[in-house]
């Protein structure tokens, strides 16, 4: 009988796996040691529904004092007296908290369209916020694939949402929150600034800030923040109320106290200034690289980057996203095929990728390196 191996032993053979290939997924990064043993320790034992000083379990001395610190850090690292909630288990359901705490069914909102770099909680017929709610979806400009505010504009004074959602996944351009902010409010609309892949970027003031502009900021905790899985959801104080309600109980029970003291963790860390070093030195190695695989022929939706991020549009090369997946992994190189604007072939077999540098810079890639890596990139999609 063959061995089946553990749990146990499969998650040391992931760990072998992450420290043998090159990330460039976006979305994902490596937490620290500190981190991980936060993340891993007895907190996890315990229960605690409600909030600090509020809770309807015993024995929360401590996780009171933890999360509360949690939130202190959470406005310090954004430089915010915005309200805080820490307890989202992720940013799916921080997202959703913001609509089931705001919206009616079928009140209409406006999100990004998936393909053009939004995501699919804002409003994407497959999810819950599609299904609830009657999403209107923006778009960036064929032309320049940037974020077309003119066309959001004349579009939210036809829809009249309720809620406007910025922020993206797949967007390598500098948002302008202030201005998403103002359409939002001259038509009646609350909105939404879903940071969870620039959040670094804001927090070091490298991006402009929705913070004193958007109605709520949600951000993920364990892509550029390098934290564990979970989320922080930021309103307005005069939406405090509501926005707890529908963290908990509207939508979970408990919190996961270890994930939210790891988040205090990555937020302690976010402090320090080496992570602002971090933040810049992911920029001008997505800078680079982009600049690099555009020299040898490599087409780069907008022509290059602001942020950790670009995407590569793969139809001149004539392959297709899934291909160029697998042939940059068959050599050790991870990323994720992914829809490009205005893509003529459905989501599932995309006409592109998309690169991240939150994971090399992190493993301290140097540039003599990220011209080789360019090097192997083209050599595969060539
Ligand atoms: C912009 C954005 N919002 C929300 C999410 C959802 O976060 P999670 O995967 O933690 O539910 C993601 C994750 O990819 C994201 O990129």
């Amino acid at each position: 009988m063959s061995h089946k191996p553990t749990i146990s032993e499969l998650a040391a053979e992931e760990s072998r796996r992450q420290n043998s290939v090159i990330n460039l997924i976006a979305s994902e990064n490596f937490v620290s040691d500190e981190v991980k043993a936060v993340l891993g320790s007895d907190l996890t034992n315990k229960y605690a529904e409600g909030q600090p000083g509020w809770r309807y379990y015993g024995g929360v001395e401590i996780v009171d004092k933890i999360e509360n610190r949690v939130k202190e850090l959470a406005q310090k690292v954004f430089n915010t007296n915005y309200h805080v909630n820490v307890q989202p288990y992720s940013g799916s359901i921080a997202n959703l908290a913001v609509y089931f705490g705001f919206l009616q069914p079928h009140d209409p909102i406006m999100g990004l369209e998936l393909s053009h770099g939004g995501h699919l909680t804002h409003g994407h017929p497959v999810t819950i916020s599609g299904k609830l709610y009657d999403r209107y979806a923006y778009f960036v400009n064929q032309k320049t694939g940037l974020l077309d505010y003119d066309q959001l504009e004349s579009e939210a004074n036809e829809v009249r949402p309720k809620l406007i959602i910025s922020g993206a996944s797949a967007y390598s351009r500098e948002i302008d929150f202030k201005r998403i902010s103002e359409i939002a409010h001259t038509v009646g609309a609350l909105h939404l600034a879903d940071i969870s892949h620039i959040s670094g970027l804001i927090a070091t003031e490298l991006h402009q800030s929705p913070f004193g502009h958007a109605d709520f900021v949600m951000t993920t905790t364990h892509k550029i923040l390098r934290g564990p899985r979970g989320a922080i959801l930021f309103c307005k104080p005069e939406h405090a109320k509501k926005i707890d309600k529908a963290v908990f109980p509207g939508l979970q029970g408990g919190p996961h106290m270890n994930a939210i003291a790891a988040i205090g963790v990555a937020l302690e860390e976010a402090l320090l200034p080496a992570y602002k070093t971090y933040c810049q030195q992911v920029v001008a190695n997505a800078q680079m690289l982009a600049e690099l695989l555009t020299k040898k022929g490599i087409n780069i939706v907008t022509g290059g980057t602001d942020n950790h991020l670009f995407l590569v549009d793969l139809r001149p090369q004539g392959i297709t996203g899934a291909i160029a997946q697998q042939r940059l992994e068959e050599i050790g190189i991870i990323v994720n095929k992914n829809s490009i604007p205005y893509d003529d072939t459905p989501p599932q077999d995309p006409s592109g990728i998309r690169i991240g540098t939150c994971a090399i810079t992190t493993k301290g890639i140097t540039s003599q390196e990220l011209e080789k890596l360019a090097e192997k990139i083209v050599s595969v999609l060539a």
